[in-house]
């Protein structure tokens, strides 16, 4: 039976064996090759990495830290030239700077105003050149005009949509609300259909700083404005997980109030025009977005689906107003009209798409929503009182063929067994599970679909953990809290992982697994490459012609707490678990992208 099902698997690879150690592992048959790392040039003026001697300058012309989505668009008609897309999520301090050490989040005191410098040059994104040469291997074009960094500390973007020029929007640096510097905490994101680049702001609310704060060092309100206070609760501002406000006003929401209205949003870089200035597109609405992975509809509508990475909040989705065509600079302006809705998952299997326009139902001055603007900087209180369904942490969502998405609840430990319903039907969700959107007529447009759950993830050989996979996946295959997804060239699904310390509780590292969506194996995953410890696996990105995969290792090194395999978490410069990829002992494990191909040419797993 065994034979005959891996017969009929649409992935023609055969798994590798789960585990946990200093490297990664790939399925055989495939190369894997490191092709850009935290620090390496990416501009022709750029220094060589000296990470003893880091500095912000330096860091603005190098590759950025903890990559997380990538995205490609081809520069010629066989795809051997391209733009490689990167966002830069966030950083970890403890491994970028030597001897520094874990910090103490309320006191941050050995975060100087350089190192917060070079943090904030860190973060972001990175638009690079890369090409294929005759013998398969791409490699970083290091002198092309068009690489360039996005950084929060760097980069002017413009503010369009309902939300631009809004008083909310204004700030002493910018009283036009039209302007701001960088975008932050960048995690998924997506290519539109005519190679724009989106850069989705998650965890936006970390960045946000107080001088006021209690006797246990959490934020003191006493003194805000109610409806303030509990509109900051509701986005969990101020965060505190940065020392940035210590040094720029702009973080401190003391000194700036209304700057945290400015981020979470998506973010569109055009990568061909390296003049041009990215835009926060406030029509897709102010949440922790996870990603924004495009699709059109049936009758040639922009639709992006994005999650509100949160315990409890919601799964969205945009529709433009008008259609795709070849006009580039018109179709931008898909992201600027258009109507965003959030998804309620009913009891009978339907998913109901409910629009966020002013006026409508409950979003009334009544309620608080004066305009569209306080609609979308509220997004998450709009969507509240439209009775969305509490997810368990939408992560990636990714659109496929024929109406189809999928939908990565990674896991949400604190549901309770009162709070559970048909979408989300486990408590204490420590695996996560994902579910597969019909949308009615095949229709990425529809309002109304039908939902499934694909699998629930976690070890099905042990019962209480409530499993649910295909029974043809073996110990290799099932996996654990599921990220990002991506739909490769020939339609099949992809799926990588990010446990963070609940690696511990699998003893597995995180990884790609290639997951079943059709006919008898639907539900039957497989593992094809696996991070090196302490790294969680983001991108994955697959080019049109099917033959490179994009891969992106985070934080290598640092998650996780002591496991089966062995090891200790110790996260420091001096002792990490790894130094992947360099294995130099004068150098800290390094955040980097590989590229994936096929020994000797042709289609990934084809
Ligand atoms: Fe940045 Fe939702 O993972
Ligand atoms: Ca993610
Ligand atoms: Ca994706
Ligand atoms: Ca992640």
């Amino acid at each position: 039976a065994a034979a005959a099902a891996h017969a009929a698997s649409r992935y023609k690879f055969d798994e590798i064996a789960w585990g946990n150690d200093t490297t990664h592992h790939i399925a055989e048959g495939y190369d894997a090759q490191v092709l850009l790392r935290w620090g390496d040039p990416i501009t022709a003026d750029a220094p060589e990495f000296d990470v003893m001697n880091q500095t912000a300058e330096a860091q603005l012309k190098q590759f950025g830290y903890n990559n997380d989505y990538v995205g490609f668009t081809a520069l010629n008609d066989d795809g051997t030239r391209g733009l490689l897309c990167v966002n830069h999520e966030y950083t970890n301090e403890e491994v970028m700077f030597p001897g520094l050490g874990r910090q103490d989040r309320a006191a941050f005191e050995g975060m100087t105003r350089d190192l917060v410098d070079i943090e904030m040059a860190a973060h972001g994104g990175t638009v690079v050149e890369i090409a294929r040469g005759d013998d398969g291997t791409w490699a970083v074009v290091r002198d092309s005009t068009y690489n360039r960094r996005i950084t929060p500390l760097a980069t002017e973007m413009t503010i369009d949509g309902p939300a631009a020029g809004h008083p909310r929007m204004q700030t002493n640096a910018d009283p036009e609300g039209m302007t701001v510097i960088g975008t932050v905490n960048n995690c998924a994101g997506g290519m539109t259909p005519w190679g724009t680049y989106l850069m989705a702001e998650e965890n936006f609310h970390g960045y946000f700083w107080t001088d006021k704060v209690d006797a246990e060092g959490k934020p003191d309100v006493t003194g805000m404005e109610e409806a303030e206070a509990r509109r900051n609760r509701r986005y969990g501002v101020p965060g505190m997980w940065y020392a940035w406000g210590k040094y720029h006003d702009r973080w401190n929401i003391d000194r700036e109030p209304n700057e945290p209205n400015r981020w979470g949003w998506i973010v569109e870089v055009d990568p061909r025009d390296p003049s041009a200035k990215p835009v926060k597109h406030t029509a897709l609405g102010r949440f922790r977005h996870e990603g924004a992975e495009t699709t059109i509809s049936t009758d040639g509508k922009l639709v992006i689906y994005s999650g509100d990475d949160n315990r409890f909040d919601y799964q969205y989705k945009y529709v433009s107003g008008g259609t795709v065509t070849d006009d580039r600079a018109a179709n931008s302006r898909l992201l600027s009209d258009g109507t965003l809705y959030v998804a309620r998952f009913d009891e009978d299997g339907t998913v109901e798409w409910m629009p966020l326009v002013h006026g409508q139902g409950p979003l009334t001055t009544d309620n608080g929503f004066n305009d569209q603007a306080d609609v979308m900087i509220d997004t998450r209180l709009a969507a509240d009182l439209l009775g969305a369904t509490p997810m368990d942490r939408p992560e990636d969502a990714q659109p496929g063929p024929g109406g189809t998405a999928y939908i990565m609840l990674t896991n949400n430990t604190k549901r309770q067994p009162d709070q559970v319903n048909a979408a989300n039907p486990r408590p204490e969700s420590a695996f996560g599970h994902i579910i597969e959107i019909r949308e009615d007529n095949g229709d990425h447009a529809a309002i109304r679909g039908a939902w499934s759950i694909l699998v629930k993830c976690g070890d099905p050989s042990v019962e209480d953990v409530g499993a649910q996979w295909n029974p043809e996946t073996s110990e290799h295959g099932w996996f654990s809290s599921p990220d990002n997804a991506a739909v490769d060239a020939e339609g099949r699904l992809w799926i990588s992982t990010d446990q963070g310390s609940g690696w511990s509780k699998t003893g597995k590292s995180d990884g790609l697994y290639a997951l079943e969506t059709e006919g008898d194996l639907r539900g039957a995953s497989k593992l094809f490459f696996r991070c090196p410890v302490g790294g969680e696996l983001c991108g994955p990105y697959f080019t049109d012609d099917g033959e490179t995969l994009f891969l992106a290792v985070q934080h290598p090194g640092t998650d996780g707490t002591k496991a089966l395999t062995g090891f200790e978490r110790d996260s420091t410069f001096e002792d990490p678990a790894t130094r992947w990829p360099d294995f130099d002992p004068a150098m800290p494990p390094r955040p980097s992208v590989l590229v994936v191909t096929k020994t000797g040419g042709g289609k990934i797993a084809v």
